[in-house]
């Protein structure tokens, strides 16, 4: 049986309890495992055999990217209990336009923005929204910077009963992001404040209502995550990537993708874990900034304004699981700037792999590290886009149509407009053709 402990004073609690701080400290939790069940069960070669025959399951849950792992992330939980769209099984893509240009042997990008909702938090709520489901609860409810908030409000709409309820910033989220919980019938709260504001207010009205939190601060969310290190692990023929590359804003995914790994670990079915690089905007860089200073300290800044809005957090939620994650791996934490991200998105996506301003954060913060020699060039690597480019349509078009305000588009690829006629049309080509377009 699994429980729940604190990742501080590890003072450990019942798994169904509806918790989500440590009574005794007030510090995060996590799920807890029962590791040598797990070990007793298989060994990592059994562990392996088995993930990689439910690859071919045509239908229920193991057909989920997610509960394929079913007894690494919640045994506790029967399969038909399981809220599931299902989820996962993204895509690995090369890009060898950012190979070429990064001067780097093997990059491959990891598109969680082919999940159902268009994001990596698909998987966290399979298994945050089960949960609350086999709790009784009625109503689930997040703060977010409008992923989140798509995935809870999609996932509980496929539960009959379930009211979801999203606090989301004024103005801070894509339309395309604000249309999805509204579409899905979840209540949609508009408040005139950031994230972090938004976050603030929710965790005081969930202490005092019957309101299940589903923000990454529930331990539930994390082992759903956790997901992406097996699918990446499994992808690559057990055979991990010297660095896996990850988007950082409230920090939760960095710190499941980390406790994904130990997992693999620690089952034997994987020799050894990545290295991690957090990326962070410069505008939201609280962790970067903390390794900056040694992490002496615990940072948290008053978010500014950056093209990356999903990860426009001040006062990362994770951050304590964030910095150990990345320290126990031997990696890093860096910001980069709204050129570097516009310049790596508009990279990636001339590969055909469509991305978000958040995961260019990420790619970005890859080109980064490997000009400063900080990633080898036969270091194998994996960047994990978190959404997909669909999401943003402003920043892309913004980009490529060069209205954006200090933001050189050298890679622009501009919109023709022409009249309705086929002499325009041709005219159009045969100037492309002198000038080689
Ligand atoms: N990328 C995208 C597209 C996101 O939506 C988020 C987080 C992150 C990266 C960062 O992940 O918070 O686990 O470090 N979005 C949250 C939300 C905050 O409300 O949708 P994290």
């Amino acid at each position: 049986m699994s429980s729940l402990r604190c990742i501080a004073c590890g003072k450990t609690y019942p798994l169904f309890e509806i918790r989500y701080a440590c009574d005794a400290c007030g510090d995060l939790l996590e799920v807890a495992h029962d590791r040598a069940a797990l070990r007793a069960q298989r060994d990592g070669a059994g562990w392996r055999a088995l993930f990689e025959e439910r690859l071919r399951a045509v239908a229920g849950p193991h057909k989920s990217g997610v509960w394929r792992y079913h007894e690494l992330i919640l045994p506790d939980l029967a399969l038909d209990e399981i809220v599931s769209m299902p989820e996962g099984n993204t895509n690995l893509y090369r890009v060898p336009r950012l190979e070429a240009e990064s001067d780097t042997a093997l990059v491959r990008v990891k598109h969680e923005g082919e999940n159902p909702t268009l994001s990596f938090k698909d998987r966290g709520m399979t298994a945050g929204v089960s949960f609350a489901r086999r709790v009784g609860a009625r109503m689930v409810a997040c703060a977010s910077t409008g992923d989140t908030s798509a995935a809870m409000a999609a996932y509980a709409a496929r539960v009959p009963g379930m009211r979801g309820v999203v606090v989301l910033p004024r103005n801070q989220v894509t339309l395309e992001q604000l249309a999805q919980p509204i579409a899905s019938g979840a209540l949609t709260v508009s408040l005139p404040t950031d994230f972090d504001g938004c976050i603030r207010i929710l965790r005081e009205v969930c202490a005092r209502r019957p309101l299940y939190l589903l923000n990454s601060v529930n331990p539930l969310r994390i082992e759903g995550q956790k997901a992406i290190a097996y699918e990446i692990a499994q992808q690559c023929g057990w055979d991990l990537p010297e660095w896996v590359v990850v988007p950082v804003g409230n920090a939760g995914n960095i710190s499941a993708i980390g406790r994904g790994f130990d997992d693999l670990v620690e089952l034997g079915l994987v020799p050894r874990r990545p290295r991690l690089l957090g990326a962070q905007a410069e505008a939201a860089s609280p962790l970067a900034r903390a390794e900056r200073e040694g992490f002496r300290e615990r940072v948290r800044v008053v978010a500014g304004a950056t093209s990356a809005t999903a990860i426009k957090i001040g006062d990362p939620v994770s951050y304590d699981k964030a910095v150990r994650a990345v320290r126990a791996s031997g990696g890093h934490f860096v910001a980069v700037g709204e050129q570097e991200i516009h310049d790596a998105k508009a990279l990636v996506d001339s590969d055909g792999v469509y991305i978000c301003p958040n995961s260019a954060t990420a790619v970005a913060g890859f080109v980064k590290a490997r000009a400063a020699g900080t990633i080898a060039r036969d270091e194998r690597v994996v960047i994990v886009a978190t959404a997909h480019g669909c999401k943003f349509s402003n920043a892309t078009i913004g980009y490529h149509g060069g209205s954006l305000p200090g933001i050189r588009p050298a890679r622009a690829n501009r919109v023709v407009e022409i009249e309705a006629e086929p002499r325009a049309l041709e005219r159009l080509l045969e100037a492309g053709e002198e000038t080689g377009r």
